[in-house]
């Protein structure tokens, strides 16, 4: 167990806090999803309220160590500021800690908040460079990492500063843990994972760590195509990788020794081009004609799926079922999702696609845990250790 932000005295004291504020902006620079700065509320408003000087660093995007303004963090000052109804100092300098951040955070009231500018205009966070690290680290007397979306990163400001400073986690990053972890520690059975994206091979380190932890796998999405192919299936002109049908026949063997069922889909929706217009047929999976892609589960499918979801007690979705994006091949994933809200299971969704299909369909109501990390939480479920947990203090 980590040390949380409940575990130290921060009264008067000046928190360096780290948050995951990359959210998207429509190309006039106005924030289209402002989930992760509200996701982090909770411990900005207990910092102040325990009357804590706090001084909020986060990146956006991947300006690549250089003061583009194109990245800063203006627009998310002032979301943060609406959200909390108090300003929230912004000190933009290219330095990201220049002279004028330095002598903001030596002024800081008790109680109230400042924002440092994108720390990945300098080109030494994101190699972890420890001068970096220890001039952040010397604004503040305590570090609080509350940005699980890139726990997964081991950089400046997201664990290197952590050498410098006594380093505990906010109540996103601790509330993030304690789902996945129950996940992969001790979860409710029958314990049921939605599996979709495009690539299996992107998705075989997670689903040889769940191998041992679930009974059954829904397979969707682009990769369910791969797999079927492995499985002898003719898939048209369906997405296919073909360097990984050795290594689908190989996980699809592991899984049968381990006894989890991993479910293919029995039918689904096909189009000739990938667009959302064009004409689609729905079909079992052994008549995918020649010049047809398969775009998204069936209605057959979906039953199948919903009714394991509904029986189980515990379930973990990563990664679309079809081409949600697409309102014509939308139905598959929008399905799950409806499950997802539908069962009395224990449900987590990974951030990313998943994340914002469920927010598209506005079927987040009845999900246990959105996840703020698409990235972190795949690492999480891998069975990797992530850098900005791992650097926090034990209790
Ligand atoms: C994310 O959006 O996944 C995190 O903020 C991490 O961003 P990164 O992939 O640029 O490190």
């Amino acid at each position: 167990m980590k040390k949380t932000v409940r575990d130290v005295d921060v009264r008067d004291k000046r928190v360096f806090l780290r948050c995951d504020f990359n959210v998207p902006l429509d190309d006039s620079g106005v924030i289209t999803d402002d989930r992760r700065i509200v996701s982090a509320l909770p411990t900005i408003k207990y910092l102040m309220e325990q009357g804590a000087r706090t001084i909020v660093a986060s990146h956006l995007g991947r300006p690549k160590g250089v003061a583009d303004m194109k990245y800063s963090l203006a627009p998310v000052a002032n979301r943060l500021s609406e959200l909390l109804g108090t300003e929230v100092i912004f000190v933009s300098e290219p330095e990201v800690v220049g002279p004028a951040v330095k002598d903001a955070a030596e002024a800081l009231e008790p109680g109230s908040v400042m924002l440092i500018e994108n720390v990945r205009f300098r080109p030494e966070e994101t190699k972890n460079d420890p001068s970096f690290s220890s001039e952040l680290a010397s604004l503040a007397d305590i570090f609080v990492n509350d940005a699980f979306g890139t726990a997964h990163r081991a950089h400046c400001s997201t664990a290197g500063v952590a050498d410098f400073l006594p380093a505990v986690s906010g109540f996103l990053l601790e509330k993030e843990i304690r789902f996945f972890s129950g996940l992969l520690e001790d979860p409710e059975k029958p314990f049921t994972a939605v599996l979709g994206g495009s690539k299996v091979a992107d998705k075989i380190p997670l689903i040889e760590n769940l191998l041992d932890k679930v009974d059954t796998i829904l397979i969707g999405g682009g990769m369910a195509y791969t797999l079927l192919k492995a499985k002898g299936y003719e898939i048209g002109t369906s997405l296919l990788d073909e360097d990984s049908i050795q290594l689908s026949i190989d996980i699809m063997k592991k899984a049968e020794e381990k006894n989890v069922k991993m479910l293919l889909p029995v039918d689904t929706v096909c189009a000739k081009e990938f667009k959302n217009d064009s004409p689609s047929v729905c079909v079992d999976v052994d008549k995918i004609p020649a010049d047809m892609m398969g775009l998204d589960i069936g209605e057959k499918t979906q039953k199948l799926y919903r009714k394991v979801i509904m029986e189980s007690a515990t379930v973990v979705w990563n990664g679309p079922a079809g081409v949600f994006e697409m309102d014509n091949f939308a139905a598959g994933t929008k399905a799950i999702a409806q499950a997802m809200n539908d069962t009395k299971a224990v449900t987590v969704i990974g951030g990313g696609d998943s994340a914002a299909a469920v927010r598209k369909f506005g079927l987040e109501e009845g999900i246990s845990h959105i996840s703020t990390g698409g990235g972190a939480s795949l690492e999480f479920l891998e069975g990797k250790k992530l850098p900005g947990v791992e650097c926090l203090q034990d209790k």
